[in-house]
C-alpha cells in the first residue's frame, strides 16, 4: 500500500476523483493527508468528510516566498508520502521542494503540454484556436508544466464552446487520468526513459 498525500488550492474535484478511485480499490494506496495553502479551499471539506488529515500552509500569513516553502516543505515531509500529488494546486513550487521529492510528485494539467502551460490554460487553447485540447498528468520538475509526461487524453474544441463549457469538458477527462496515473504509480508501473515515461511490460495487462 503506498502513502499519497495530494495539495490543492480550492475546489478539489480531481482530489474527490481521488478519493473515490482509493475508496472503490482502483488505487492500491492509502491518502495521508491534504495539504493546502488556501484555507477556503473546498477540498479541505472533502478531506474532513472522509477523514483525511489536513494541514493548511496560509501563504497570506508568511512574510515572503521563502518563509512559506519552508513551512509548506516541513508539512509534506512529516506526511511521510511515497507519492505528492498536485490536483489543483496553484502556486509554482520554488526548487528546493520540487528536488526534494523529484520522480514522486505529479501535477494535473488542463492541456495537452507543451501546449498552454500555466494559468488559465482553457482559455490559452481557446484563445488560440486549437480544435483539440485535454489533459496532462506529469512528473513535476523544476520547469513550468514542463516534466516527463505519463497520461494525456484528448477532448474536441466545439465551435460553440466558452472558457467554461471546454473546462468541463476536459474536467471529465481529468476525472478519469489522475486515478490511472496514480495507480500506474502505485502499482510501480511506471519507468523513465530519458524523458519518456513508459509502461513497464512485466505490469499486469501491459
Ligand atoms: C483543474 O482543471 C486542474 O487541471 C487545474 O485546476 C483545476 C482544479 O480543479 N490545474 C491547473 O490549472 C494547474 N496549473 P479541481 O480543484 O476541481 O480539481
Amino acid at each position: 500500500m503506498k502513502r499519497i498525500a495530494v495539495l490543492a488550492s480550492g475546489r478539489g474535484s480531481n482530489f474527490q476523483a481521488l478519493i473515490d478511485a482509493i475508496r472503490d480499490g482502483q488505487i492500491p494506496a492509502v491518502c495521508v493527508g491534504l495539504v493546502t495553502d488556501n484555507p477556503a479551499a473546498y477540498a479541505i471539506t472533502r478531506a474532513r468528510e472522509v477523514g483525511i488529515p489536513v494541514r493548511v500552509v496560509d501563504y497570506t500569513l508568511f512574510p515572503e516566498k521563502g518563509a512559506f516553502e519552508s513551512a509548506l516543505l516541513a508539512e509534506m515531509k512529516s506526511l511521510d508520502a511515497d507519492l505528492f500529488v498536485l490536483a489543483g494546486y496553484m502556486r509554482i513550487l520554488g526548487p528546493g521542494i520540487v528536488r526534494e521529492f523529484s520522480g514522486r510528485m505529479i501535477n494535473i494539467h488542463p492541456a495537452l503540454l507543451p501546449s498552454f502551460a500555466g494559468l488559465h490554460a482553457q482559455r490559452q487553447a481557446l484563445e488560440y484556436g486549437v480544435k483539440v485540447s485535454g489533459c496532462t498528468v506529469h512528473f513535476v520538475d523544476e520547469g513550468m508544466d514542463t516534466g516527463p509526461i505519463i497520461v494525456q487524453a484528448c477532448v474536441p474544441v466545439l465551435d460553440s464552446d466558452d472558457e467554461e463549457r471546454l473546462a468541463d469538458r476536459i474536467l471529465a477527462e481529468e476525472h478519469r487520468c489522475l486515478p490511472l496515473a496514480v495507480r500506474l504509480y502505485c502499482e510501480g508501473r511506471l519507468a523513465l526513459i530519458g524523458r519518456r515515461v513508459v509502461l513497464d511490460k512485466a505490469g499486469p495487462g501491459a
